[in-house]
Protein backbone atom coordinates (compact mmCIF):
# COMPACT_ATOMS: atom_id res chain seq x y z
CA UNK A 1 0.00 0.00 0.00
CA UNK A 2 2.66 2.53 0.92
CA UNK A 3 4.44 1.60 -2.21
CA UNK A 4 1.48 2.16 -4.30
CA UNK A 5 1.23 5.92 -2.74
CA UNK A 6 4.76 6.50 -3.23
CA UNK A 7 4.68 5.80 -6.48
CA UNK A 8 2.03 7.64 -7.04
CA UNK A 9 3.03 10.81 -5.61
CA UNK A 10 6.44 10.25 -7.33
CA UNK A 11 4.49 10.47 -10.82
CA UNK A 12 2.68 13.43 -9.73
CA UNK A 13 5.53 15.22 -8.96
CA UNK A 14 7.01 14.51 -12.27
CA UNK A 15 3.96 15.30 -14.15
CA UNK A 16 4.38 18.91 -12.22
CA UNK A 17 8.11 19.32 -13.30
CA UNK A 18 7.67 18.39 -16.57
CA UNK A 19 4.97 21.22 -16.84
CA UNK A 20 7.21 23.51 -15.32
CA UNK A 21 10.22 22.51 -17.30
CA UNK A 22 7.92 22.83 -20.77
CA UNK A 23 7.15 26.86 -19.59
CA UNK A 24 10.63 27.62 -18.91
CA UNK A 25 11.71 25.99 -21.86
CA UNK A 26 12.72 29.48 -23.38
CA UNK A 27 15.46 29.78 -20.78
CA UNK A 28 16.30 26.00 -20.68
CA UNK A 29 18.44 25.90 -24.04
CA UNK A 30 20.68 28.46 -23.33
CA UNK A 31 21.27 27.24 -19.76
CA UNK A 32 21.86 23.40 -21.43
CA UNK A 33 24.19 24.81 -23.86
CA UNK A 34 26.36 25.87 -20.84
CA UNK A 35 25.77 22.64 -18.75
CA UNK A 36 27.25 21.27 -21.51
CA UNK A 37 30.24 23.67 -22.36
CA UNK A 38 31.16 23.43 -18.63
CA UNK A 39 30.76 19.88 -18.21
CA UNK A 40 33.13 19.38 -21.12
CA UNK A 41 35.74 21.75 -19.54
CA UNK A 42 35.51 20.01 -16.28
CA UNK A 43 36.25 17.13 -17.90
CA UNK A 44 38.88 18.23 -20.12
CA UNK A 45 40.35 19.70 -17.00
CA UNK A 46 40.24 16.25 -14.93
CA UNK A 47 42.25 14.01 -17.90
CA UNK A 48 44.33 16.62 -17.98
CA UNK A 49 45.15 16.35 -14.45
CA UNK A 50 44.90 12.75 -14.88
CA UNK A 51 47.84 13.09 -17.17
CA UNK A 52 49.67 15.43 -15.62
CA UNK A 53 50.15 13.62 -12.18
CA UNK A 54 49.67 10.00 -13.54
CA UNK A 55 52.23 9.37 -16.60
CA UNK A 56 51.26 6.61 -18.30
CA UNK A 57 51.30 3.44 -16.08
CA UNK A 58 53.64 0.53 -17.72
CA UNK A 59 51.17 -2.60 -16.82
CA UNK A 60 50.64 -2.93 -21.26
CA UNK A 61 54.50 -2.69 -21.48
CA UNK A 62 55.64 -5.11 -24.61
CA UNK A 63 59.07 -5.98 -22.26
CA UNK A 64 59.20 -7.19 -18.65
CA UNK A 65 59.95 -4.45 -16.06
CA UNK A 66 60.29 -6.46 -12.89
CA UNK A 67 61.07 -4.58 -9.85
CA UNK A 68 62.64 -6.26 -6.55
CA UNK A 69 61.53 -4.95 -3.42
CA UNK A 70 63.05 -6.41 -0.23
CA UNK A 71 61.54 -6.87 2.89
CA UNK A 72 64.37 -5.04 4.84
CA UNK A 73 64.58 -1.93 2.44
CA UNK A 74 63.66 1.31 5.38
CA UNK A 75 61.70 2.78 2.19
CA UNK A 76 57.95 2.57 2.87
CA UNK A 77 56.39 1.42 -0.60
CA UNK A 78 54.97 4.31 -2.61
CA UNK A 79 53.41 4.37 -6.08
CA UNK A 80 56.27 5.66 -7.95
CA UNK A 81 58.10 2.69 -6.85
CA UNK A 82 55.90 0.80 -8.86
CA UNK A 83 54.30 2.87 -11.75
CA UNK A 84 56.82 1.69 -14.31
CA UNK A 85 56.39 -2.04 -13.65
CA UNK A 86 54.98 -5.08 -15.07
CA UNK A 87 55.83 -7.35 -12.10
CA UNK A 88 56.48 -6.51 -8.71
CA UNK A 89 58.61 -9.27 -6.92
CA UNK A 90 58.97 -9.25 -2.68
CA UNK A 91 62.06 -10.65 -1.54
CA UNK A 92 62.06 -12.08 1.89
CA UNK A 93 63.58 -15.44 3.62
CA UNK A 94 60.40 -17.28 3.20
CA UNK A 95 62.41 -20.46 3.69
CA UNK A 96 62.25 -22.24 6.29
CA UNK A 97 64.78 -25.28 7.53
CA UNK A 98 62.02 -27.21 7.58
CA UNK A 99 61.62 -26.99 3.84
CA UNK A 100 58.33 -24.81 4.19
CA UNK A 101 57.62 -21.37 3.45
CA UNK A 102 56.09 -18.53 5.75
CA UNK A 103 56.41 -15.12 6.45
CA UNK A 104 59.79 -14.59 9.30
CA UNK A 105 57.35 -11.41 10.50
CA UNK A 106 54.86 -9.81 11.34
CA UNK A 107 56.37 -6.83 10.30
CA UNK A 108 57.05 -8.69 7.15
CA UNK A 109 53.83 -9.69 6.63
CA UNK A 110 52.22 -6.62 6.64
CA UNK A 111 54.95 -5.08 4.43
CA UNK A 112 53.94 -8.00 1.68
CA UNK A 113 50.44 -7.06 2.30
CA UNK A 114 50.50 -3.12 1.42
CA UNK A 115 52.69 -4.28 -1.09
CA UNK A 116 50.55 -6.64 -2.78
CA UNK A 117 47.27 -4.68 -2.39
CA UNK A 118 49.24 -1.42 -3.90
CA UNK A 119 50.78 -3.57 -6.75
CA UNK A 120 46.87 -5.15 -7.62
CA UNK A 121 45.50 -1.24 -8.06
CA UNK A 122 48.10 -1.20 -10.20
CA UNK A 123 47.89 -4.03 -12.11
CA UNK A 124 50.67 -5.66 -11.67
CA UNK A 125 51.78 -9.28 -11.11
CA UNK A 126 52.99 -10.09 -7.55
CA UNK A 127 55.31 -12.68 -6.97
CA UNK A 128 57.46 -13.55 -4.15
CA UNK A 129 61.12 -14.32 -4.52
CA UNK A 130 62.72 -17.33 -1.99
CA UNK A 131 66.36 -17.10 -2.01
CA UNK A 132 67.90 -18.09 1.31
CA UNK A 133 71.24 -20.35 -0.22
CA UNK A 134 71.75 -22.69 2.91
CA UNK A 135 69.02 -24.93 2.89
CA UNK A 136 68.01 -25.50 -0.72
CA UNK A 137 70.61 -28.15 -1.37
CA UNK A 138 69.23 -30.83 1.50
CA UNK A 139 65.83 -29.83 0.33
CA UNK A 140 65.89 -30.33 -3.18
CA UNK A 141 67.80 -33.54 -2.90
CA UNK A 142 64.47 -35.53 -1.58
CA UNK A 143 61.59 -36.82 -3.27
CA UNK A 144 59.64 -35.89 0.12
CA UNK A 145 61.89 -32.68 0.28
CA UNK A 146 60.76 -31.03 -2.69
CA UNK A 147 56.89 -32.59 -2.66
CA UNK A 148 56.40 -30.42 1.01
CA UNK A 149 58.36 -27.14 -0.55
CA UNK A 150 55.92 -27.11 -3.58
CA UNK A 151 52.88 -27.92 -1.47
CA UNK A 152 53.89 -24.86 0.41
CA UNK A 153 54.51 -22.45 -1.98
CA UNK A 154 51.43 -23.53 -3.81
CA UNK A 155 49.09 -23.04 -0.88
CA UNK A 156 51.24 -19.95 0.40
CA UNK A 157 50.61 -17.97 -2.97
CA UNK A 158 46.90 -18.86 -2.88
CA UNK A 159 46.35 -17.90 1.38
CA UNK A 160 48.52 -14.78 0.33
CA UNK A 161 46.95 -13.36 -3.13
CA UNK A 162 50.62 -13.76 -5.05
CA UNK A 163 50.36 -14.49 -8.74
CA UNK A 164 53.66 -16.74 -8.98
CA UNK A 165 56.95 -17.80 -7.38
CA UNK A 166 60.83 -16.53 -8.15
CA UNK A 167 63.35 -18.98 -7.03
CA UNK A 168 66.64 -17.53 -6.20
CA UNK A 169 69.00 -20.09 -5.03
CA UNK A 170 72.49 -18.48 -5.08
CA UNK A 171 73.96 -20.86 -6.16
CA UNK A 172 73.48 -24.64 -6.88
CA UNK A 173 76.37 -26.45 -7.40
CA UNK A 174 76.64 -29.38 -10.31
CA UNK A 175 75.75 -31.94 -8.04
CA UNK A 176 72.45 -30.08 -7.15
CA UNK A 177 71.77 -29.45 -10.96
CA UNK A 178 69.90 -32.69 -10.98
CA UNK A 179 67.33 -32.22 -8.39
CA UNK A 180 66.97 -28.56 -9.31
CA UNK A 181 65.59 -29.10 -12.34
CA UNK A 182 63.26 -31.88 -11.33
CA UNK A 183 61.77 -29.37 -8.46
CA UNK A 184 61.35 -26.99 -10.88
CA UNK A 185 59.42 -29.23 -13.48
CA UNK A 186 57.33 -30.72 -9.86
CA UNK A 187 56.42 -26.61 -9.10
CA UNK A 188 55.03 -25.78 -12.66
CA UNK A 189 53.20 -29.02 -12.89
CA UNK A 190 51.68 -27.96 -9.44
CA UNK A 191 51.31 -24.32 -10.49
CA UNK A 192 49.38 -25.64 -13.36
CA UNK A 193 46.73 -27.52 -11.46
CA UNK A 194 45.72 -24.81 -9.60
CA UNK A 195 44.32 -23.54 -12.49
CA UNK A 196 45.49 -20.33 -12.22
CA UNK A 197 48.02 -18.23 -14.35
CA UNK A 198 50.68 -18.11 -11.70
CA UNK A 199 54.28 -17.13 -13.14
CA UNK A 200 57.53 -18.97 -11.82
CA UNK A 201 60.80 -17.82 -12.52
CA UNK A 202 64.28 -18.61 -11.78
CA UNK A 203 67.16 -16.26 -11.02
CA UNK A 204 70.43 -18.18 -12.52
CA UNK A 205 73.87 -16.57 -12.81
CA UNK A 206 76.42 -14.91 -14.52
CA UNK A 207 78.72 -17.05 -17.42
CA UNK A 208 82.36 -16.71 -17.72
CA UNK A 209 83.71 -16.35 -14.54
CA UNK A 210 86.17 -18.83 -13.19
CA UNK A 211 84.35 -22.03 -11.66
CA UNK A 212 81.32 -21.87 -14.48
CA UNK A 213 78.41 -20.86 -12.11
CA UNK A 214 75.52 -21.97 -14.40
CA UNK A 215 76.70 -25.30 -14.38
CA UNK A 216 74.31 -26.08 -11.31
CA UNK A 217 71.84 -25.30 -13.81
CA UNK A 218 70.46 -27.77 -16.25
CA UNK A 219 69.21 -24.61 -18.30
CA UNK A 220 67.62 -26.56 -21.36
CA UNK A 221 65.28 -28.52 -19.01
CA UNK A 222 64.46 -25.46 -16.47
CA UNK A 223 63.61 -22.67 -19.54
CA UNK A 224 60.74 -24.66 -20.49
CA UNK A 225 59.20 -24.76 -17.30
CA UNK A 226 59.83 -21.16 -16.67
CA UNK A 227 58.04 -17.94 -17.46
CA UNK A 228 60.99 -16.70 -17.29
CA UNK A 229 64.29 -16.67 -16.15
CA UNK A 230 66.22 -13.33 -14.38
CA UNK A 231 70.18 -13.29 -15.60
CA UNK A 232 72.24 -12.25 -12.43
CA UNK A 233 74.19 -9.90 -14.77
CA UNK A 234 75.61 -8.28 -12.19
CA UNK A 235 78.31 -8.31 -9.55
CA UNK A 236 81.49 -8.62 -11.82
CA UNK A 237 83.27 -6.07 -10.02
CA UNK A 238 82.56 -5.13 -6.01
CA UNK A 239 83.89 -3.52 -2.88
CA UNK A 240 85.21 -7.30 -2.29
CA UNK A 241 87.86 -7.08 -4.67
CA UNK A 242 91.20 -5.27 -5.43
CA UNK A 243 90.07 -5.04 -9.03
CA UNK A 244 87.95 -2.21 -9.33
CA UNK A 245 85.46 -1.77 -12.38
CA UNK A 246 81.72 -1.36 -13.09
CA UNK A 247 79.09 -3.27 -11.40
CA UNK A 248 77.19 -4.55 -14.47
CA UNK A 249 79.19 -3.51 -17.97
CA UNK A 250 77.89 -3.94 -20.66
CA UNK A 251 80.84 -4.65 -22.53
CA UNK A 252 84.48 -5.11 -22.40
CA UNK A 253 86.79 -6.33 -20.06
CA UNK A 254 90.30 -6.48 -19.26
CA UNK A 255 92.34 -9.56 -18.31
CA UNK A 256 91.76 -11.85 -17.12
CA UNK A 257 88.17 -10.71 -16.98
CA UNK A 258 87.69 -10.12 -20.33
CA UNK A 259 84.67 -12.36 -20.04
CA UNK A 260 83.22 -10.15 -17.28
CA UNK A 261 80.23 -8.53 -19.05
CA UNK A 262 76.14 -8.71 -19.59
CA UNK A 263 77.26 -9.16 -23.19
CA UNK A 264 79.15 -12.29 -22.29
CA UNK A 265 76.61 -13.82 -20.17
CA UNK A 266 73.45 -13.26 -22.38
CA UNK A 267 75.46 -14.46 -25.62
CA UNK A 268 75.78 -17.54 -23.70
CA UNK A 269 72.34 -17.91 -22.57
CA UNK A 270 70.66 -17.03 -26.00
CA UNK A 271 73.09 -19.33 -27.81
CA UNK A 272 71.92 -22.19 -25.56
CA UNK A 273 68.66 -21.48 -24.95
CA UNK A 274 67.21 -19.56 -28.36
CA UNK A 275 64.56 -18.52 -26.51
CA UNK A 276 65.82 -15.12 -25.39
CA UNK A 277 62.24 -13.34 -24.85
CA UNK A 278 62.04 -15.25 -21.58
CA UNK A 279 65.60 -13.78 -20.43
CA UNK A 280 65.77 -10.53 -18.52
CA UNK A 281 68.64 -8.94 -17.48
CA UNK A 282 69.45 -6.80 -14.26
CA UNK A 283 69.63 -3.10 -13.40
CA UNK A 284 71.36 -2.99 -10.01
CA UNK A 285 69.88 0.11 -8.39
CA UNK A 286 73.43 0.04 -5.25
CA UNK A 287 76.20 2.10 -5.35
CA UNK A 288 79.60 1.06 -5.12
CA UNK A 289 82.12 3.45 -3.38
CA UNK A 290 86.31 2.71 -3.50
CA UNK A 291 88.79 4.12 -1.96
CA UNK A 292 92.66 4.33 -1.98
CA UNK A 293 91.79 3.92 -5.70
CA UNK A 294 95.60 3.42 -7.98
CA UNK A 295 95.73 4.79 -11.37
CA UNK A 296 93.74 3.68 -14.21
CA UNK A 297 95.23 0.05 -15.78
CA UNK A 298 96.13 0.65 -19.46
CA UNK A 299 93.97 2.20 -22.37
CA UNK A 300 90.61 2.46 -19.48
CA UNK A 301 89.73 5.13 -16.86
CA UNK A 302 86.86 2.68 -15.33
CA UNK A 303 89.01 -0.31 -14.59
CA UNK A 304 91.42 0.43 -11.53
CA UNK A 305 93.42 -1.51 -8.78
CA UNK A 306 92.42 -0.84 -5.01
CA UNK A 307 95.38 -0.45 -2.40
CA UNK A 308 94.71 -2.90 0.50
CA UNK A 309 95.13 -1.24 3.82
CA UNK A 310 96.52 -4.16 5.93
CA UNK A 311 95.49 -6.79 3.62
CA UNK A 312 91.78 -5.55 2.92
CA UNK A 313 90.37 -3.59 0.35
CA UNK A 314 88.40 -0.56 1.32
CA UNK A 315 85.25 0.04 -0.20
CA UNK A 316 81.24 0.13 0.54
CA UNK A 317 78.28 -1.31 -1.03
CA UNK A 318 75.43 1.11 -0.36
CA UNK A 319 72.27 -0.48 -1.00
CA UNK A 320 70.29 2.62 -0.59
CA UNK A 321 70.68 6.10 -2.59
CA UNK A 322 70.10 8.59 -0.47
CA UNK A 323 72.99 7.09 2.07
CA UNK A 324 74.69 7.19 -0.51
CA UNK A 325 74.24 10.83 -1.50
CA UNK A 326 74.63 11.64 2.29
CA UNK A 327 78.04 10.02 2.22
CA UNK A 328 79.77 11.90 -0.57
CA UNK A 329 78.72 10.40 -4.11
CA UNK A 330 77.83 13.35 -6.01
CA UNK A 331 75.86 11.72 -8.80
CA UNK A 332 75.07 14.78 -10.87
CA UNK A 333 78.75 14.59 -11.62
CA UNK A 334 78.76 11.27 -13.07
CA UNK A 335 81.16 10.79 -15.90
CA UNK A 336 80.53 8.41 -18.66
CA UNK A 337 82.61 5.03 -20.00
CA UNK A 338 81.52 4.41 -23.89
CA UNK A 339 83.70 0.85 -24.24
CA UNK A 340 81.64 -0.65 -21.05
CA UNK A 341 78.76 1.52 -21.13
CA UNK A 342 78.82 2.78 -17.37
CA UNK A 343 78.74 5.53 -15.27
CA UNK A 344 81.54 6.52 -12.63
CA UNK A 345 83.32 9.32 -10.57
CA UNK A 346 86.14 9.11 -10.30
CA UNK A 347 87.49 12.00 -7.49
CA UNK A 348 91.43 12.76 -8.22
CA UNK A 349 91.85 14.83 -4.67
CA UNK A 350 90.33 11.73 -2.68
CA UNK A 351 91.79 8.72 -4.69
CA UNK A 352 88.29 7.15 -4.49
CA UNK A 353 85.93 5.57 -7.23
CA UNK A 354 82.35 5.16 -6.96
CA UNK A 355 80.18 2.96 -9.51
CA UNK A 356 75.98 3.18 -10.35
CA UNK A 357 73.77 3.35 -13.01
CA UNK A 358 72.16 6.36 -13.97
CA UNK A 359 69.60 7.36 -16.93
CA UNK A 360 72.46 6.94 -19.21
CA UNK A 361 73.51 3.74 -18.57
CA UNK A 362 69.89 2.72 -18.30
CA UNK A 363 69.14 3.62 -21.23
CA UNK A 364 71.81 1.63 -22.55
CA UNK A 365 70.65 -1.38 -21.16
CA UNK A 366 66.69 -0.96 -22.14
CA UNK A 367 68.41 -0.23 -25.89
CA UNK A 368 70.25 -3.52 -25.44
CA UNK A 369 67.69 -5.63 -24.21
CA UNK A 370 65.70 -4.27 -27.80
CA UNK A 371 68.29 -4.58 -30.07
CA UNK A 372 69.07 -8.40 -28.55
CA UNK A 373 65.18 -9.62 -28.64
CA UNK A 374 65.64 -10.11 -24.55
CA UNK A 375 62.42 -10.56 -22.48
CA UNK A 376 63.02 -7.57 -20.62
CA UNK A 377 65.26 -6.05 -17.26
CA UNK A 378 64.84 -6.70 -13.57
CA UNK A 379 65.18 -3.93 -11.20
CA UNK A 380 67.37 -5.05 -7.79
CA UNK A 381 66.08 -3.38 -5.87
CA UNK A 382 63.01 -0.53 -6.25
CA UNK A 383 63.44 0.57 -2.55
CA UNK A 384 67.15 1.34 -3.02
CA UNK A 385 66.25 4.69 -4.82
CA UNK A 386 66.85 7.92 -3.09
CA UNK A 387 63.24 9.64 -1.60
CA UNK A 388 62.53 11.58 -4.79
CA UNK A 389 62.74 8.36 -6.75
CA UNK A 390 65.72 10.00 -9.42
CA UNK A 391 66.76 6.84 -10.62
CA UNK A 392 62.78 5.55 -11.60
CA UNK A 393 61.69 8.80 -12.53
CA UNK A 394 64.62 9.59 -14.81
CA UNK A 395 64.11 6.35 -16.99
CA UNK A 396 62.13 6.68 -19.98
CA UNK A 397 60.49 3.12 -20.50
CA UNK A 398 57.91 3.72 -22.94
CA UNK A 399 59.94 3.36 -26.37
CA UNK A 400 60.66 0.37 -24.68
CA UNK A 401 57.63 -0.45 -23.85
CA UNK A 402 56.43 -0.31 -27.66
CA UNK A 403 57.44 -3.43 -28.91
CA UNK A 404 57.13 -7.16 -27.98
CA UNK A 405 60.75 -9.23 -28.11
CA UNK A 406 60.38 -12.29 -30.42
CA UNK A 407 62.75 -15.17 -29.86
CA UNK A 408 65.55 -14.37 -32.50
CA UNK A 409 68.81 -14.66 -31.19
CA UNK A 410 70.91 -11.96 -32.16
CA UNK A 411 74.45 -13.05 -31.07
CA UNK A 412 76.85 -14.86 -33.26
CA UNK A 413 76.83 -18.58 -31.71
CA UNK A 414 79.83 -20.58 -31.34
C1 LIG B 1 52.29 -15.79 -16.53
O1 LIG B 1 51.67 -14.53 -16.54
C2 LIG B 1 51.20 -14.09 -17.79
C3 LIG B 1 50.61 -12.73 -17.63
O2 LIG B 1 51.54 -11.84 -17.11
C4 LIG B 1 50.19 -15.05 -18.33
O3 LIG B 1 49.78 -14.64 -19.61
C5 LIG B 1 50.78 -16.44 -18.38
O4 LIG B 1 49.80 -17.34 -18.78
C6 LIG B 1 51.33 -16.83 -17.03
N1 LIG B 1 51.96 -18.12 -17.14
C7 LIG B 1 51.34 -19.25 -16.84
C8 LIG B 1 52.08 -20.51 -17.13
O5 LIG B 1 50.25 -19.30 -16.35
C1 LIG C 1 86.44 -15.98 -22.65
O1 LIG C 1 85.50 -16.69 -23.44
C2 LIG C 1 86.03 -17.32 -24.58
C3 LIG C 1 84.85 -17.88 -25.36
O2 LIG C 1 84.01 -18.63 -24.56
C4 LIG C 1 87.03 -18.38 -24.14
O3 LIG C 1 87.60 -18.99 -25.29
C5 LIG C 1 88.11 -17.70 -23.30
O4 LIG C 1 89.00 -18.70 -22.81
C6 LIG C 1 87.50 -16.95 -22.15
N1 LIG C 1 88.55 -16.20 -21.44
C7 LIG C 1 88.82 -16.38 -20.16
C8 LIG C 1 89.93 -15.57 -19.60
O5 LIG C 1 88.19 -17.13 -19.44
Amino acid sequence: MAVLIATATDCLLEKNSRNRISKRSTLATPLAVLLIILAVLAIGFLIFLLHFNNPAHNRDCKKRVIGYYEDTGSAEIRDNHLEKLTHVVFSHQFLSAEGTIEFRSDRAKLKFEKLRNKAKRFGLKVMISIGGGQHFGSIMATECGRSKLTDSIVSFLEKNQADGVDLFWKWPTASDKSSYSIFVKELRLKLLEMNKEYNLSVTSAPAGIPGYWPDGFDLEEMIKHVDFMNIFSMDFYGPWGWLIGPAAPLYHGIAPRENFTVDYTMNYYACKLKETSKLNIVIPMDARIWENVKTALPRSEVFRKAKLIDGVVQATLFKSRRLATETGINFDAAAWDEKTKSSYIFDEKFKTFSSFENKKSIEAKLNYVNEKNLGGVWIRSVNMDDDTFSMLNDVNFRDYCSAKSFDTVNYLCA
